[in-house]
């Protein structure tokens, strides 16, 4: 790949003679206004955060970030979504750690609001790690019924489940498999997302050292690959069903051009819809590339250009599969959770009463045992798919394998919120101690509950995870390595020994 132009750092922003040397001229007289798009390049990008829907509203969140000292402002276009300051770091704040937030840039949350979504729906995210749109998906759908998530990279799977974990996502399989073999027989998704692989030219303002990497060559490696997966997201979705086609690049050739030949290929088996968000500026797709007519319809996708929103660039067009077309009935049926249930029960009786759940709980859920070291659960109406086999289902909440069992954090989260025993509620300095996993010392009156060993920790009534009250008179933090690199709010740096918070999104 030729290096065309000098290289931005990481930490700097592109500066207007970069971009000037830079690939991005080939772009000049399809923007609007290229001085306000150079600039826009050469601002750091804010961050934008959503309010986890099942733990706290879009307004609770503001102003516990108020109260928290973070800046933030809500976004007309994006109901459940605040924009922080440029400088703000997600991952260091407890509440992020609790689940109450996710952090995912404005366009990057803009692909799932035009699905139609709506509880009931079949659903599948094709390429979806780390995970940002496939949770907005999940609760859109309500946490409940069938969302897949697939990623080619087992690596990134992990990252997109860790997100699920920490947010309470329990409606989503995950599978691990390249997309575009997917297998037919698995039937068919009313509902399908493919934010695709591409050269990323968009996340410039979050990556500036891109530019020197960015030309016409990488959108020629990439655009066979989304055709391949473009083709197989119209097989895969049902007739009357909704696809959307996404991409976070300006390469004409990895988004007009990828729809021009699959519309052509088509014929009248598919449909672009004109594209439109309130609130959300855009210009219109391209009927035209260097001399070449494309299909007149195009002028509905979305070109988002990073000056138009003061965000990164983005792509997205919706196409719609005619209810005529002939469907592929095999479809999903209901697969018997692995497990036996009479080994199941008595785990779930335990949790229950050591923590004083509600007599329903488990009726909300599927239960099943996926490995031998623990217990899994998704909403009660999940469906896995039969193939691909998923690598996953819902999540990992009760390690079964240790002395004692104990909730997983995951699992903390999503049920300790109605632990009604064996829970200690934090003050702020015990809050950082436990995120940053030292041990601390118990207040009396924390003690005077009588919770010794493994409790349920939160602070201000949002659960962080697990602990250990010892009878020695210390507190055991239990919240994972992995995760500590969410350490206190005041600030602090992420722990040496776990560099990487939960990761957002792009
Ligand atoms: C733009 S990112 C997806 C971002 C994600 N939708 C989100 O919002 O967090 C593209 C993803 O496609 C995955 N990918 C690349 N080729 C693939 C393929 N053939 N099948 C499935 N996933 C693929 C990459 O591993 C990467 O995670």
């Amino acid at each position: 790949m030729t290096d065309r132009s000098p290289r931005c750092s990481a930490a700097a922003s592109c500066t207007p003679a970069q971009i000037a040397a830079s690939a991005l001229t080939r772009y000049r007289d399809l923007i609007d206004d290229w001085d306000a798009f150079v600039a826009a390049l050469g601002r750091p990008l804010a961050p934008c955060i959503w309010a986890n829907p099942t733990r706290i509203s879009v307004a609770g969140l503001a102003a516990l970030l108020a109260e928290e000292g973070v800046a933030a402002e809500p976004l007309a276009a994006l109901p459940g979504a605040l924009r922080l300051a440029p400088e703000a770091r997600i991952g260091q704040h407890w509440w992020y750690c609790a689940g109450l937030a996710h952090a995912q840039e404005l366009v990057s949350q803009l692909p799932a609001l035009l699905l139609d979504l709506a509880p009931g729906q079949r659903v599948l995210d094709m390429c979806a790690a780390p995970g940002g749109k496939t949770a907005q998906i999940a609760f859109a759908l309500g946490n409940r019924g069938t969302l897949v998530a697939n990623d080619i990279s087992s690596d990134r799977i992990k990252a997109l489940q860790g997100n699920l974990d920490r947010l309470g996502v329990i409606n989503v399989s995950t599978t691990c498999k390249d997309a575009s073999n997917w297998p037919l027989r698995g039937g068919q998704f009313d509902r399908i997302l493919l934010d695709a692989p591409c050269s990323s030219e968009g996340t410039l303002r979050r990556t500036p050292s891109l530019l020197g990497r960015l030309g016409p060559e990488n959108a020629a490696r990439l655009a066979p690959k989304q055709r391949l997966l473009l083709e197989k997201a119209v097989r895969l979705l049902r007739p009357g069903g909704r696809l959307v086609y996404s991409t976070c690049t300006f390469a004409p050739e990895e988004n007009e051009l990828v729809l021009d030949a699959v519309l052509a290929a088509e014929g009248e088996g598919l449909r672009l819809l004109p594209a439109a968000l309130p609130g959300i500026r855009c210009a219109p797709g391209l009927t035209e590339w260097q001399g070449r007519a494309l299909d007149p319809r195009l002028a509905g996708c979305m070109r988002i250009w990073p000056h138009h929103n003061d965000s990164g660039g983005f792509f997205i067009a919706v196409l719609e599969k005619p209810a005529e077309v002939a469907a592929n009935r095999q479809g999903h049926v209901p697969v018997t959770p692995p497990g036996d249930p009479a080994e199941i029960a008595p785990w779930l009786e335990g949790v229950a009463s050591r923590y004083g759940l509600p007599e329903d709980i488990w009726s909300r859920y599927r239960v099943h045992r996926q490995t031998k070291r623990g217990l899994h659960l998704s909403a009660a109406d999940h469906c896995p798919p039969r193939v691909p086999r998923p690598e996953a289902s819902g999540l990992f909440f009760h390690r079964t394998n240790v002395r004692p069992p104990k909730p997983t954090t995951a699992g903390a989260l999503l049920l300790g919120r109605e632990a009604s025993a064996h829970r200690i509620e934090l003050d702020a300095e015990q809050r950082d101690r436990y995120l940053r996993r030292e041990t601390f010392a118990p207040h009396p009156e924390q003690l005077a509950a009588g919770a010794y060993g493994q409790v349920v920790a939160s602070y201000r009534g949002h659960v962080l995870g697990m602990a250990v009250v010892h009878r020695s008179g210390v507190v055991e933090s239990l919240f994972p390595s992995r995760w500590s690199g969410c350490t206190a709010a005041s600030g602090g740096q992420p722990s040496a020994a776990s560099p990487q918070p939960p990761a957002a999104s792009n």
